[in-house]
């Protein structure tokens, strides 16, 4: 049986090629699509969803708006890597399919109290903001959560956005304290991992040879983020994080990691949204999180390739 899980979102290229890897994958059955504001305000973020959901040929996969800015803080956006659109690198058409009238956090609280507990894995690739949002408003369904796997954080490579802090925790700090502490179980690809999953040449290129328009949109993104990345880590390619999110649902020994504690700095302005991860199980604080610290970066790609190829 496919396993069942909601996508909460800022797309966003690298959410987008992570969409793509749901859609295209019939082990997962993706119940919605929640976006939220993050790399691009919750406008354009609830846009690219169905646009890539369009590309997909999927739009029968209901995409819902949820929370425009964070918790308590004002929002921050990232443009300055993803483009003006969110999804700069390819001219995709205006999506034809409605967003829902819903609202994402009312649709993240009513599919998870219909179904058995321990039915859904929720899968956020943005700030925490509408799952906060739902935990906070309705604290039942902490248990009805198989498990949340999310995009966030890092431990040895500390900050993007900051010298401390990750984008997504860094946008709502407050929003990821309150996932942490939820006691629902956690699996976090922090940028220790993230950044292993690197595009190369040869790697971009196989997208593009897939010889789809799928292919062709994947390809397009990656070279335009690639430049931003490049420029700042020296590295040969971007990181496709988002991605690993879902490989891990379809392949976790992909990736390996630890089962530890991880607290969310919110109150220091200088490391806020520091993802303070308990690597070395130096205190006795209670694990609530397995932290992944390494993957197997050609079976990622080969895994992503093989999946895109069916779209
Ligand atoms: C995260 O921030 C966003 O820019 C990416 O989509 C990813 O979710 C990486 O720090
Ligand atoms: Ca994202």
């Amino acid at each position: 049986m496919a396993r069942k899980i909601i996508i909460d979102t800022d797309p966003g290229q690298d959410d987008a090629v992570a969409i793509l890897l749901a859609l295209a994958s019939p082990d997962l059955e993706v119940l919605g699509i929640t976006c939220v504001a993050g790399n691009v305000p919750l406008p354009l973020t609830s846009k690219n969803a169905r646009v890539v959901c369009e590309l997909a040929g999927r739009t029968d996969v209901p995409v819902y708006a949820g929370c425009d800015r964070p918790l308590a803080r004002d929002l921050v956006t990232a443009e300055y890597v993803h483009g003006k659109t969110g999804l700069d690198g390819i001219e995709l058409p205006e999506p034809q399919m409605p967003l829902q009238d819903q609202h994402a956090v009312d649709f993240l609280i009513e599919t998870l109290r219909a179904h058995p507990a321990g039915s859904i894995t929720l899968c956020p690739l943005g700030p925490l903001t509408n799952i906060a949002t739902a935990l906070q408003r309705a604290p039942d369904i902490a248990e009805k959560i198989a498990e949340i796997v999310l995009m966030g954080g890092a431990y040895f490579e500390v900050g993007n956005t900051t010298p401390a802090a990750e984008f997504n925790i860094h946008v709502d700090p407050q929003a990821a304290e309150i996932v942490f502490k939820s006691g629902v179980p956690l699996v976090v690809m922090p940028l220790d991992v993230t950044h292993k999953a690197l595009t190369t040449r040869a790697r971009v290129e196989a997208f593009r040879n897939l010889g789809t328009r799928v292919g062709h949109a994947v390809a397009s993104w990656t070279d335009f983020f690639e430049r931003f990345d490049m420029a700042k880590y020296g590295s040969e390619g971007a990181p496709l994080h988002d991605p690993c999110v879902i490989a891990y649902l379809l392949k976790p020994d992909l990736f390996t990691g630890r089962h530890i504690n991880v607290e969310i700095e919110t109150t220091s302005e200088l490391t806020m949204g520091m993802t303070v991860a308990d690597w070395w199980r130096v205190t006795d604080r209670a694990p609530n999180a397995m932290f992944m610290g390494d993957l197997d970066a050609d079976g990622f790609y080969k895994l992503l390739t093989e999946r895109i190829a069916r779209l």
